[in-house]
């Protein structure tokens, strides 16, 4: 179906799970994160939209100056886009409120839809994620839940950003778990297996 960004939807063939919308990191599409998908939630229906912001040829979500140095305006405009696109896909394939799985910039527009647009998701895993917004407005996550890892040898989230990220949802009433991993900015076998277990 033609929707306003490019993406895979893959229907849901077990009952009870909530959809997730998979957000790649920068460079990925939206095949990137379907494996990953079908590992932490069989069965469960699958949105992956392609980030529509090219940074030399790499799709992203939103653009930014420098590495982990946001154009916070373009993170606004961008998350309010990517709302209105899982508005739109909700209606056309009849699907609740996703959980948000997002990696690295996925993971930071995540956060910066929680933040600005909570009715959109019904909550969020946020892997390798940092603060998308320096000054977000007052939102009302409660009922929300929020799953953080990070890596304790990332290097391009610095460990005192991701807990400032933590405090920043759990301030706005969501119910976060935040765990630091043994591991660098990609992601291992421990981020499956702690995904897993928090989920409901
Ligand atoms: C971002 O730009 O969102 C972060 O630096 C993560 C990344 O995409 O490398």
């Amino acid at each position: 179906m033609t929707l306003s960004f490019t993406h895979r939807f893959v229907p849901a063939t077990a009952l009870g799970r909530p959809p997730l919308l998979l957000l790649h990191g920068t460079g990925g599409d939206e095949n990137d994160l379907l494996p990953l998908g079908q590992t932490i939630a069989p069965g469960a229906a699958l949105l992956s939209p392609r980030g529509r912001v090219l940074e030399n040829g790499m799709p992203r979500f939103f653009r930014r100056f420098a590495e982990g140095v946001f154009d916070e305006a373009d993170v606004r405009a961008r998350a309010a886009e990517l709302a209105g696109f899982v508005a739109e896909a909700r209606g056309a394939y009849g699907i609740e409120a996703p959980l948000a799985v997002g990696f690295s910039n996925g993971a930071n527009i995540a956060a910066a839809m929680m933040l600005l647009h909570p009715e959109a998701l019904a909550g969020a895993v946020l892997l390798r994620a940092m603060v998308p917004l320096s000054e977000p407005p007052p939102a009302d996550l409660s009922g929300k839940r929020v799953l953080i890892l990070s890596g304790s040898m990332d290097p391009i989230v610095p460990a005192e950003n991701a807990e400032r990220l933590a405090g920043m949802l759990e301030r706005a009433g969501a119910a976060v778990q935040h765990q630091v991993l043994p591991s660098g900015h990609g992601l291992s076998q421990a981020d499956i297996r702690l995904i897993t277990q928090w989920q409901p």
